[in-house]
């Protein structure tokens, strides 16, 4: 893998490029290179606006799977680009920051999880799609927050099932299906940073708004939450609610796409704990992709996200039965 100084060629670009240049160029170098920009809704507004495609993960998976293009620029973090690897092995999947990883992801160490896996052997392993490749391996079936419940209903209800690695979202799921899942200790970082106290002040203060937020979140925001879904399903329940005002507990990226989609509606970010001179959440991983380094790594065709033969064949199983359980 070629390995390039980004910080050299940053300080080269930003000397001469501006974001409006460095939007032709990208555009230029996707129709030479035949590449698709696929973002997450949690990218910086600038990716999204210049992205073929926005969406969660789920939609994202689906649209890595079904895209003709050679090149998938995968403007998100990680585990999301992998994805988008296994699905596509003969295609080149780029990240623009390589280290953009997730909490979650990294919460699940594969030694420590096939340990977890052997001390429950007569458990399903049903993964929460922000794992590592390695992980995606040692599972039967892939899930978003989107299908998780879909997945769950989808096995023989005296199967026993272990869920990983989110468990805000397991939580919420045995709540949903009532079924008896055994939990992996993760969380995400920024979902787990919202302050109850802090976003049931903001609600007096705007008592017509409807708060809403992800499962990633904890039970107490969660408990309080008029509606619960996933980053796209966040977005629709905005749009068809006839509420005028919204309190938005997740990433605050969303609501770039969100004020495209309600433009007449107030939506108000949900505070986090330790944030206080800024009311909104940001995931750092997330925003490690620049508009600049989108730029570069369509140019230089780097970071290339490679993954094992061994780990891929395996990965693909639980990718591909979720994707089946999702048209
Ligand atoms: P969704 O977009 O699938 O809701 O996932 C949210 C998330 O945290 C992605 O990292
Ligand atoms: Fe991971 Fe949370 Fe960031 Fe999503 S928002 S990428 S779950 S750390």
């Amino acid at each position: 893998m070629q390995v390039i100084d980004l910080k050299k060629e940053s300080i080269k670009s930003k000397n001469t490029l501006t974001d409006a240049e460095l939007c032709t160029e990208i555009k230029r170098l996707k129709k030479e290179k035949n590449a698709v920009i696929l973002a997450h809704f949690y990218q910086e507004p600038i990716i999204q606006d210049i992205a073929d495609f926005v969406g969660d993960s789920l939609k994202l998976s689906q649209q890595a799977a079904s895209t003709d293009a050679d090149i998938i620029v995968f403007a998100g973090v990680h585990f999301m680009a992998e994805t988008a690897k296994i699905i596509n092995p003969n295609k080149k999947v780029l990240l623009p920051d390589v280290n953009a990883s997730c909490s979650l992801a990294e919460s699940c160490p594969p030694d420590d999880f096939k340990k977890f896996i052997d001390a429950h052997p007569d458990h399903i392993v049903i993964t929460y799609i922000n794992c590592s490749a390695e992980i995606k391996a040692l599972s039967d079936i892939v899930c978003t927050s989107s299908n998780a419940e879909k997945i769950i209903n989808s096995v023989p209800k005296d199967q026993p099932i272990i869920f990983a690695p989110d468990k805000n979202l397991g939580k919420y799921m045995i709540e949903k299906t009532g079924r008896d899942l055994v939990l992996w200790d993760g969380t995400c970082i920024v979902h787990e940073a919202f302050a109850i106290d802090k976003i049931l002040a903001l609600h007096q203060r705007h008592p017509k708004a409807q708060f809403i937020a992800h499962p990633e979140s904890s039970p107490e925001i969660l408990k309080v939450a008029s509606y619960i879904g996933s980053t796209s399903g966040l977005i629709n329940y905005a749009k068809t609610n006839t509420s005028s005002e919204f309190i938005v507990a997740t990433e605050a990226g969303i609501l770039h796409q969100m004020q495209k989609e309600v433009p007449h509606k107030k939506l108000i970010p949900a505070p986090s704990k330790e944030n206080n001179s800024c009311a909104c959440s940001e995931c750092g991983f997330m925003k490690m992709n620049t508009l600049e380094k989108l730029y570069l790594c369509l140019k230089n065709e780097s970071p290339e996200i490679i993954v094992p033969k061994e780990i891929r064949e395996k990965a693909i199983l639980p990718i591909e039965r979720m994707l089946n359980l999702s048209k």
